[in-house]
């Protein structure tokens, strides 16, 4: 199928003006037409792959551009600004730093550094000890990528297996990518690391038609990896993404239980990439805590900072003093730890874990009535706390309309909803933890209009 593009004529549309949505111009807006070209100019041309909306500024859970117009956003800008974007505790923290000024340290010791890292690891479970303090997500999988190796070298006969799952994300550096499992992404890698071994993502389709539980599924993807000539007692570590990002698909809870216990008793490391899923996003600060497990390693991005880049890997003493190649050169950067305190501060105060438990009910409800009100066109729903993938399919079928979800998610642009488009025929649904109420179901009925009119 032809790759899609967002439409670049500028239209007519109808005009609106609530608290928190204007739409006051012909969408896209001409005057930015020049802005996108010159942007086609200097970047690779992905980078118009988005919506031609171009960001002025955003505040809480808008986004707003240079002629007046304003958006509510339900991306969090990728997970991002789960504490809302720019809110007062974040801002008040990195101007602190910079009025010192402090903009930059290495690694050298800095206050900032230490109060962020005792507050986030106050904040997470009593068993994640330590960190690795980075700058993206992807550095942060490859450090997790990196310890496991460690870790299992270690082992008393040397592991060497990395087992992802298929379809999972890592990033896209290349150790994240080979653990990943978008194997359609891989090509230019140019080789396949014969230690990185991957199991089938068990989809929740995949259980239904499955005669078993999810235990015995994963013991079935176990023997798999056998018949494929994979010594079992070699893997060093299991990478898990909490939820596959794409639909908001979560792991059958009896299958994580059933991997962490065969990890336990096997000294095989479990690890959660959270980078998309971390902080209060599914009303857990993490997601994997749905699964009733602990995890040996945290790999955390996007929304520790809400902001600025920062990451982790988060883990018991002993496995992250395996690692003592520690530096990086911006990770651990003052101004980002600032962010990073802030944007915690912001989760204590407003009681964000809770709020996106309460929210998250509020969006399901109106959610779920989607699927009684277009019984032909939303298959599956699925999701947690403040972030759902709604299932949009062709007509009376399982198959998934990516064409026309890229079309729900332009007019809801045209009227004033910034989504997620992910591509693949879901609508990801991820606003800020701190939307107000009536944001929140205002955005949502829009998509109802967007359903009414194309549907
Ligand atoms: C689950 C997951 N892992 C890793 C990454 C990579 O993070 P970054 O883009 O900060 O390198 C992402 C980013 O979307 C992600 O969603």
């Amino acid at each position: 199928m032809a790759k899609f593009t967002f439409n670049l004529t500028p239209r007519d549309v109808p005009p609106v003006s609530t608290d928190h949505r204007i739409i006051a111009t012909k969408i896209p807006v001409p005057e930015s037409l020049s802005l996108l070209e010159e942007i086609k100019l200097y970047e690779s041309s992905n980078a118009l792959e988005q919506l031609p909306v171009v960001w002025d500024r955003a505040l809480n859970h808008q986004i707003f551009d240079e002629w007046g117009n304003a958006w509510i956003d339900f991306t969090s800008s990728i997970f991002v600004t789960n504490a809302g974007h720019a809110n007062e505790e974040t801002i008040s923290r990195i101007n602190e730093c910079i009025a010192k000024p402090l903009m930059h340290s290495y690694y050298y010791p800095t206050r900032i550094r230490a109060q962020f890292l005792k507050k986030l690891l106050e904040m997470t479970p009593n068993y994640l000890e330590k960190a690795i303090v980075l700058s993206v997500g992807t550095e942060a999988a490859e450090r997790a990528v990196k310890i496991a190796r460690i870790f299992g070298e270690n082992a008393m006969q040397g592991k060497n297996i990395i087992v992802g799952g298929d379809g999972n994300y890592h990033g896209k550096t290349l150790g994240a990518q080979m653990v990943g499992g978008q194997h359609g992404d891989k090509s230019w890698i140019g080789y396949t690391d014969p230690n990185m071994k991957h199991m089938p993502f068990p989809f929740p389709w995949v259980l239904e038609e499955f005669e078993g539980d999810g235990r015995e599924l994963f013991q079935h993807h176990l023997g798999m990896l056998e018949a494929d000539g994979v010594d079992l007692s070699n893997i060093a570590a299991f990478f898990v993404e909490s939820f596959q990002g794409w639909g908001a698909v979560f792991y059958p809870v009896d299958y994580i239980m059933a991997m962490r216990e065969w990890s336990r008793s096997n000294d095989t490391l479990l690890v959660f990439d959270e980078i998309q899923a971390g902080f209060g996003r599914t009303g857990k600060m993490f997601a994997y805590e749905h699964y009733g497990v602990e995890a040996d390693l945290v790999i955390c991005g996007k929304g520790i900072s809400g902001s600025m880049p920062l990451s982790a890997v988060l883990g018991s003493a002993t496995l992250i003093e395996l690692d003592a190649g520690y530096t990086s050169t911006h990770g651990g950067n003052p101004v980002a730890c600032a962010a990073g305190l802030g944007n915690l501060e912001a989760f204590e105060n407003r009681d964000l874990i809770v709020e996106s438990q309460r929210k998250g009910k509020i969006m399901r409800d109106i959610i779920y009535s989607w699927k009684e009100k277009y019984p032909s066109r939303i298959g599956r729903i699925l999701g947690n706390g403040l972030l759902y993938g709604v299932f949009i399919t062709k007509e009376n079928s399982d198959e998934l309309d990516s064409e026309l979800t890229n079309y729900i998610c332009e007019r809801a642009m045209e009227k004033g909803v910034f989504s997620i488009c992910t591509g693949r025929g879901t609508i990801k649904i991820g606003p800020p933890l701190t939307i107000p109420d009536d944001a929140l179901i205002e955005g949502l009925k829009v998509y109802e209009e967007c359903f009414d009119e194309l549907f």
